[in-house]
């Protein structure tokens, strides 16, 4: 398939939407600045697997920890990185049951793997990889190419 060409502009700070790209669900999150500062406390990455995105195939603007060329746009796989599943966008803190420390992420409900807002995957779950980010780069701010 083409790259294609996504406004961003419709995406409200702590929203994201879900788009198409080669039948690949992927998601644009617009995190605000409160869940980048989430991102970045310290002890957060001694919980995850691979919290600079050193073990997978990833485009270099994703290994670092908010693993995006824009610190507030996500644009990522929507797919579990264990069998597949498309996880749930849980971004409030301590919500529905997690651990009271969860930092704000993606679930998925299929075996219970849990992943950042950056989609790096926590230690313990089945899941072995942080969701990937696929190929993309901006025209401007508000408008990203994938592909
Ligand atoms: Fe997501 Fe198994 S498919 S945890």
């Amino acid at each position: 398939g083409a790259p294609i060409e996504v406004d961003l502009d419709t995406i409200s700070p702590g929203e994201q939407i879900l788009i198409t790209w080669r039948g690949k669900p992927i998601w644009i999150l617009r995190r605000t600045s409160e869940m980048i500062q989430r991102l970045r406390i310290s002890d957060l990455e001694a919980r995850l697997r691979d919290p600079l995105s050193q073990q997978d195939q990833q485009p270099p603007y994703a290994r670092n920890d908010l693993r995006s060329i824009h610190p507030d746009i996500l644009v990522v796989i929507a797919t579990c990185t264990h069998l597949g599943c498309i996880p749930k966008f849980h971004p409030e803190t301590g919500q529905m049951g997690f651990d009271s420390e969860w930092p704000g992420g993606y679930f998925c409900p299929c075996h219970a793997s849990k992943f950042d807002l950056a989609g790096r995957v926590f230690k313990g779950v089945p899941a072995p990889l942080n969701l990937v980010i696929p190929p993309h780069r901006f025209t401007d701010h508000n408008t990203v190419i994938i592909g």
